[in-house]
């Protein structure tokens, strides 16, 4: 199975929503890829925010390496689903999308927790650090809830 996370800048949620994933299908002993990207290039080339890469080492995952890079229709073929994490997000993606088949990959993210209500992850990257622990705990909810959906399994990672 291969997963995209896609949010914005790829800054921000969606490495954390790829170094949660990771580490959920690792402790599953699942060898699934999972990767993220974002729909804009402002921060192409770039590591995660410094805060979203330090809740997610408080947590013991550590998503230093992770290199921010925009989503391209190919991404469409790589893949079997791509999670957004906003309807702005999806609006961009789905445009870019080649066929039917390739936009029925998309979900929204949180649609894991709330199915069919397609509601958007806040955006962390325009408050202070305070928004970052809320929004770890909304994504690894719903990384959970991904990993139950597509195995049946229910998953060993909780951050409490
Ligand atoms: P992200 O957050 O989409 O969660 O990575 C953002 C990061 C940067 C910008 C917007 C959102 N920006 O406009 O630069």
């Amino acid at each position: 199975m291969k997963i995209l996370m896609v949010c914005l800048g790829n800054i921000c949620r969606s490495p954390i929503a790829e170094g949660v994933m990771q580490h959920i299908v690792r402790e599953q002993g699942l060898d699934w890829q999972i990767d993220s990207a974002g729909t804009n290039n402002y921060h192409t080339g770039e590591s995660p925010h410094r805060s979203s890469q330090k809740v997610c080492r408080q947590y013991g995952i550590d998503i230093s390496h992770q290199r921010a890079r925009q989503f391209r229709s190919s991404d469409f073929d790589t893949y079997d689903h791509i999670l957004v994490m906003a309807a702005d997000v999806y609006d961009d993606v789905s445009r870019l999308a080649p066929s039917e088949t390739a936009l029925q990959k998309v979900h929204f993210f949180l649609d894991s927790l709330s199915p069919g209500k397609q509601a958007s992850v806040p955006d962390p990257w325009y408050g202070d650090e305070s928004g970052y622990a809320p929004v770890f705990d909304l994504i690894q909810r719903g990384c959970n809830a991904w990993l139950t959906f597509f195995t049946g399994n229910t998953p060993i990672f909780n951050r409490s």
